[in-house]
C-alpha cells in the first residue's frame, strides 16, 4: 500500500488523495474536490459546528464515531478512517433519515445554514441510541449539541428534535461492514504523506513519535487542531512538516 495516498472510505467507497496540500482541511475537499456541498462553513474557526461531519475511526480494534468540525481537521488526519456528511443520510428512496424528520417536524430548522452541522451531530447521537428504549436525557442532547451553534431558530425546537428522532421507524446502520472496511486501511508502517515539499507524519507508537521529533526538530506538532487549524486557516501559515500525535 502506497504511503504517499491518503486513504479514507466516504460515500460508499475508498478514496485515494496524492495532490492534496497536508494542511488542506476536510471541508474544503468535501467541498471544493468533492463538490458534496451540503457540509457549510461559517467560522472555519472550529466554533460553529455548521461544517460538523462524523469520522469513524478503529480504536484499540473497535469502532468509533465522533462528530466533528471538519473545517480544522486535516485532510491527511483522515487515512484509514471513514467520513460521513449530511449527504449520508439521504436514504436508499431518496427519503429523509429519521434525524431529519424529526428535524422537520420539530421546526428545527430557519435559514438552514446551522442544520447539517446539527443534523450530523444528532446522528451521532442517533447511533449511540440504538437499541435504547428510552430518549436521551437533556444533559446528553445539550453535551451532543454543545458544539453547534444556531442564530435563528433557537434550540428548543431542535432538542425536541433530538426526542423525536427515536420515535420514528428506526433506520439501523452497519457497523459490521464498516469495521471490517476500516480493518483494510489499516497500515503496518508509519503513514507519511508529502506533497510540495511539505510532510505529514502520523506516528503509532511513541518511540516513532519520539525519533521523529529528534530528526525533525522544527516539524509542527499537531493534535486536535483546536488551534492549529487557524495558523492555516485564519493566517495562512505554511507549517512546513507535521508530526501527527
Ligand atoms: S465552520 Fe464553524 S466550526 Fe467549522
Ligand atoms: S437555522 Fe439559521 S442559524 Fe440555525
Amino acid at each position: 500500500m502506497s504511503t504517499n495516498k491518503i486513504r479514507f472510505f466516504y460515500q460508499g467507497r475508498v478514496r485515494e488523495v496524492d495532490s492534496a496540500s497536508p494542511t488542506r482541511t476536510v471541508l474544503q475537499h468535501l467541498r471544493e474536490d468533492l463538490h458534496c456541498t451540503g457540509t457549510k462553513e461559517g467560522c472555519a474557526e472550529g466554533d460553529c459546528g455548521a461544517c460538523t461531519v462524523v469520522i469513524a475511526s478503529l480504536v484499540d480494534g473497535e469502532l468509533e464515531m465522533r462528530n466533528v468540525n471538519s473545517c480544522i481537521q486535516f485532510l491527511p488526519t483522515l487515512d484509514g478512517k471513514a467520513v460521513f456528511s449530511v449527504e449520508d443520510l439521504k436514504q436508499p428512496d431518496g427519503g429523509l433519515h429519521p434525524v431529519q424528520e424529526a428535524l422537520v417536524e420539530c421546526h428545527g430548522s430557519q435559514c438552514g445554514f446551522c442544520t447539517p452541522g446539527f443534523a450530523m451531530s444528532l446522528w451521532s447521537l442517533y447511533l449511540k441510541q440504538e437499541g435504547q428504549t428510552q430518549p436521551p436525557c437533556r444533559k446528553t442532547i445539550d453535551e451532543t449539541l454543545s458544539g453547534n451553534l444556531c442564530r435563528c431558530t433557537g434550540y428548543r425546537p431542535i432538542i425536541d428534535a433530538a426526542v423525536r428522532m427515536g420515535e420514528l421507524p428506526a433506520v439501523s446502520f452497519d457497523r459490521a461492514t464498516l469495521k471490517a472496511t476500516l480493518q483494510g486501511l489499516q497500515r503496518d508502517i508509519m503513514f507519511s504523506y508529502t506533497h510540495d515539499g511539505q510532510t505529514f507524519h502520523a506516528p503509532r507508537t511513541l518511540e516513532e513519535m519520539a525519533a521523529l521529533r529528534a530528526a525533525k526538530p522544527t516539524a509542527t506538532i499537531l493534535a486536535g487542531s483546536t488551534d492549529v487549524g487557524l495558523w492555516v486557516t485564519k493566517q495562512m501559515r505554511n507549517l512546513g512538516d507535521v508530526i501527527y500525535t
